[in-house]
């Protein structure tokens, strides 16, 4: 049994992945969650029901793959764990398949500038990964790169990834970012929408700094 720091971690992956579900953001096991921790991360176990999750059921992962665990951690630990070495700034990762993300990236669309709140995620945009068969490190490679200089990203034909110094500001951003794809997917029906300039998303980004959970960074 884990005390202290790494308990309360493995509590806080348990917690939100049931939160991932309640909120309407994901379904079934299609999501996973990790904290860094010590060389390595924390992260939610394989197909495992959010429901049956207890502190020693949540995996961890060295750096360079390795795991211990009762169970095998989440099919997606690459990308979690190369997202991490790549961002000193990342300390917590969520993925999930939420509908309106999903569906923008089944069509290969990234979303533009169509809403000033797009500035948290780091910039005018958020990419979209090139599909790669789920768990690869190919998927992996594609995450990392559609996510440099920015707080998320979609995924080809699988869903969204988003990133924080915080489980709670990863999960706020993608909560945020789902409600952001709902609002392009709603605009498109009008037809193609207008956009904001890149000046104007800089400008909300200078404002926006020390707002909300933006803070915790
Ligand atoms: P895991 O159950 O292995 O975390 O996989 C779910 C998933 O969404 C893969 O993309």
């Amino acid at each position: 049994m884990t005390t202290g720091e790494e308990h309360d971690k493995r509590q806080a992956i348990i917690d939100h992945c049931l939160k991932l579900n309640n909120s309407g953001l994901n379904q079934g096991t299609s999501g996973n969650v990790s904290i860094r921790h010590g060389d390595g991360l924390l992260i939610s176990p394989t197909s495992t029901p959010y429901a049956d999750l207890t502190p020693d059921k949540i995996a961890y992962v060295h750096m360079d793959g390795r795991a211990e665990g009762p169970i095998a951690p989440s099919s997606e630990w690459r990308f979690h764990r190369d997202v991490l070495a790549a961002r000193s700034d990342v300390g917590a990762i969520v993925h999930a398949h939420p509908t309106y993300c999903t569906i923008l990236a089944i069509h290969g669309r990234e979303i533009p500038p169509i809403h000033y709140m797009i500035a948290i995620f780091g910039g005018p945009n958020i990419r979209v990964a090139p599909y790669a068969i789920f768990g690869s490190q190919e998927l992996s490679d594609h995450a990392v790169t559609a996510l440099e200089g920015r707080h998320a990203c979609l995924l080809d034909h699988h869903g969204s990834i988003a990133l924080g110094a915080s489980i709670e500001q990863a999960f706020w951003r993608a909560e945020e970012l789902e409600t952001l794809a709902r609002q392009y997917h709603g605009a498109l029906l009008l037809g193609e929408p207008p956009l904001l300039t890149e000046q104007q998303i800089e400008d909300v980004m200078n404002k926006i700094a020390g707002y909300g959970l933006t803070e915790v960074e």
